[in-house]
């Protein structure tokens, strides 16, 4: 019989550390798949995915900028995806192709299980109101924070978003320079791309306290704009996403193989070869 075939595909995709996570943790539990690096233009997004589900491949991880466009493509979307507006993870199977969305999981599954964080009853403020935020706002409100802050440079994005969320929680919306700095933010979350593209923008350091927990989504060999921004402002602790990596192709593999790997071992694998 073949290698089951998994892959992650993106644009560009060359950076991607999926490869690397899914072979450690394939090996690890034992499992027999091989996982590929399928950079793919916007334009031909259909058509490789359709030739991956017709060449007989298991799944696939979906990476920028394909998340939301990939959604249309979906025959069943899980309720996270639905909520995220947004598919990291596909399964193909018995001709049907589902959609799912492990991003806001492995967030919460970093901040709760990995760094121990209690989060009910605190105040988030997550930065940025784009894709990423949209991820992971339904998760974090399952935490019961007592409020959580969306600030973005243009304003009406993050109000359509705290609108889209308002049933679930405590959530509102400013514009970066209105945060209100009165109360001490418990975690403040960078959920921008700014830094991707080298950009430090006028995040609000008044928000910051000794008290405060950074976490970047992004993640880098050397610290990001955001997290050396946050250390120069005196955060408690300033940490970049990548617990939240691996723990999102953690759950991605466990909706595939059934099979829960252990993310301690090659997340200290991964942060030693940071
Ligand atoms: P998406 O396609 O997911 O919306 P994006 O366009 O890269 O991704 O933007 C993600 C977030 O990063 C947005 O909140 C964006 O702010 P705007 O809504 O104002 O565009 C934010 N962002 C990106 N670059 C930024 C910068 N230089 N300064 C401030 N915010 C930035």
């Amino acid at each position: 019989m073949a290698v089951d075939r998994y892959g992650v595909m993106g644009y560009p995709v060359s950076q991607s550390r999926s490869p690397m996570i899914h072979r450690l943790f394939a090996k690890q539990t034992g499992q027999d798949m091989q996982y590929e690096l399928l950079q793919v233009s916007p334009d031909k997004l259909e058509q490789a995915v359709r030739q991956f589900q017709r060449t007989g491949g298991k799944g696939l991880n979906i990476t920028v900028p394909h998340k939301s466009e990939v959604t249309r493509l979906v025959d069943q979307l899980s309720e996270r995806a639905s909520t995220a507006g947004a598919v990291n993870t596909l399964t193909f199977r018995e001709g049907e192709i589902l959609g799912d969305n492990t991003d806001g999981f492995g967030l919460l599954r970093d901040l709760v299980v990995n760094l121990e964080l209690a989060l009910e009853g605190t105040r988030i403020l997550v930065l940025g109101a784009g894709g990423a935020t949209r991820g992971i706002i339904g998760p974090l409100l399952e935490m019961q924070p007592t409020s959580l802050l969306i600030a973005n440079r243009t304003l009406g994005k993050a109000q359509a978003l705290a609108e889209h969320f308002s049933r679930s929680g405590p959530v509102t919306a400013c514009r970066f320079n209105a945060v209100p700095v009165q109360d001490d933010y418990d975690l403040v979350i960078n959920a921008t791309s700014a830094g991707v593209h080298g950009q430090t923008p006028p995040y609000p350091g008044a928000a910051i306290s000794e008290q405060t927990i950074c976490y970047d989504l992004s993640y880098g060999l050397k610290p990001t704009p955001f997290s050396a921004w946050a250390r120069e402002q005196g955060a408690a602790q300033s940490l970049m996403g990548w617990g939240m990596l691996v723990e999102q192709a953690a759950e991605s593999f466990r909706v595939w193989r059934d099979v829960r790997p252990d993310t301690a071992e090659i997340l200290a694998r991964m942060t030693i070869s940071a």
